[in-house]
C-alpha cells in the first residue's frame, strides 16, 4: 500500500510515518516549504514539499497513491485570526478531498477530534453524541467533518472519520506546559479537579488510524479514538507527579475569573497577532468533561489501546526529563 500522510511534520503525523513504514506501507509525507522535517530524515520516506491550501500540489502528491492519512491542520497556534482555522481546517481539507477523488485514491482517512462533541453532557460519549464546538478550532473540525461527509455521500469518495482525545507521547509540547508547573509545584488547578479528562498515547493513535484505513466496514464511518479509561483531572496531575517524583499539587482556585481574564486577552492579544498569556481554550480543560466510549472502534476495526495512561505519562514524563524540556 503506498500512503500520503499530510502534517508528517507534526507530532502525530510523524508517528504515523513511523507506524506505517513498521507495518510496510510505502510512505510519502506531505510537508510545507518551512515545516521542521529533521524527524523524517534518515527513514525510507518519499518527502513531498506541498500546502494542503494548493490543490495542484496536493493532485502530485497523491499520484499513485492508495490511501491518503490527512493529519495536517491548524491546531495549536493561539495567535491565528480565525480565517487561519478556516482556510486550513476547512478549505484544506476539501482541497484534500478533491485532490484525492480526482486521483482515484482507494481510501482518506480524515484526522478529526473529540472537540466537536465540546462538553460532554452524559459521559462517556459515543459517536453519536451532539456536536457542541467551543471555539474556532473546533467549529472548523465540524466544518471540516461536513466535507469529509459531504464528499462521501454525494462524490463516493470511499472516506472515514477518526475522533481523536487528546493525544499524548515523547514529542508532544502541548501539555508539555502543565508537566513542567507540576515539576516545578508551580501547577494550580482551576476548580474542583473533578473534570473528566480522556487521553490517548499516540501510537494507539495512529494503530487507530491505520485499523480505520484497512477495515472495509469503516467506509463512511466515524470513530471515536481514545484510551482505555477516562480519569478525573486531580488523578491526571497526580500521576504526573508520581511520574516526575514529586509531590502532587495541592492548590486549588476557582475557575471563572481565569476564564474571564481569557476572553479579555484574547479580544486584546488576537487582532494584534500576539500570543494571549491566558486564552480560554487553556481554561477549558478544568471545566469540560471529556469522557468518551471507545466499543464501536474496539468492535468494527479491533482497535486495542496497548499503553495505558501510567506507562505513557512515565514514558512521556522520562522523555521531557531526557530532553531537558523541564529544566526551564
Ligand atoms: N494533539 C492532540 O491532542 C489532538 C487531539 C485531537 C485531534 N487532533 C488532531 O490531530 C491532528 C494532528 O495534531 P498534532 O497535535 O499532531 O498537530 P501538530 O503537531 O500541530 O501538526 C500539524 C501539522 O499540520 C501541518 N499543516 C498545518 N497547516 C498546513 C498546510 N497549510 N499545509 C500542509 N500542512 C499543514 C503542520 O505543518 P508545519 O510543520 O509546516 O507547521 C504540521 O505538520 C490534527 O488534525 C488535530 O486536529 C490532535
Amino acid at each position: 500500500m503506498r500512503a500520503l500522510v499530510t502534517g508528517a511534520s507534526g507530532f502525530t503525523g510523524g508517528y504515523m510515518v513511523d507506524h506505517l513504514l513498521e507495518k510496510g506501507y510505502q510512505v510519502r509525507a506531505l510537508v510545507r516549504p518551512t515545516s521542521q522535517t529533521d524527524g523524517l530524515s534518515g527513514k525510507a520516506v518519499d518527502v513531498f514539499t506541498g500546502d494542503i491550501l494548493s490543490r495542484a500540489d496536493l493532485l502530485r502528491a497523491m499520484r499513485n497513491i492508495d490511501v491518503v492519512f490527512h493529519i495536517a491542520a491548524l491546531y495549536r497556534a493561539a495567535n491565528q485570526p480565525d480565517q487561519a482555522y478556516w482556510d486550513v481546517n476547512v478549505t484544506g481539507t476539501a482541497n484534500v478531498m478533491s485532490a484525492a477523488l480526482e486521483s482515484g485514491v482507494k481510501r482518506v482517512i480524515h484526522c478529526s477530534t473529540c472537540g466537536v462533541h465540546g462538553h460532554i453532557a452524559k459521559p462517556p460519549a459515543t459517536e453519536d453524541a451532539p456536536l457542541d464546538p467551543g471555539d474556532i478550532y473546533q467549529q472548523t473540525k465540524v466544518e471540516g467533518e461536513k466535507v469529509a461527509n459531504f464528499y462521501f455521500r454525494e462524490k463516493g469518495l470511499p472516506v472515514t472519520i477518526v475522533r481523536p482525545v487528546g493525544i499524548y507521547g515523547p514529542g508532544d509540547t502541548r501539555m508539555l506546559k502543565m508537566y513542567r508547573m507540576i515539576y516545578h509545584r508551580k501547577f494550580i488547578m482551576f476548580g474542583g479537579g473533578n473534570v473528566l479528562y480522556h487521553l490517548t498515547y499516540v501510537t494507539d493513535t495512529v494503530e487507530g488510524f491505520r485499523l480505520a484505513a484497512e477495515q472495509p466496514v469503516a467506509i463512511g464511518q466515524t470513530y471515536i479514538i481514545a484510551g482505555d479509561t477516562y480519569f478525573t483531572f486531580n488523578e491526571f496531575a497526580r500521576m504526573i507527579a508520581d511520574a516526575l517524583d514529586v509531590a502532587p499539587p495541592r492548590l486549588k482556585l476557582p475557575v471563572w475569573p481565569v476564564y474571564a481574564a481569557g476572553y479579555v486577552c484574547e479580544k486584546i492579544c488576537i487582532p494584534l497577532r500576539i500570543q494571549p498569556p491566558i486564552f480560554r481554550r487553556r481554561v477549558d480543560i478544568f471545566v469540560k468533561d471529556r469522557a468518551f466510549d471507545i466499543s464501536k472502534a474496539r468492535a468494527e476495526l479491533g482497535f486495542a489501546p496497548k499503553v495505558d495512561l501510567r506507562h505513557g505519562i512515565r514514558r512521556t514524563a522520562q522523555w521531557y526529563l531526557e530532553n531537558g524540556y523541564l529544566d526551564k
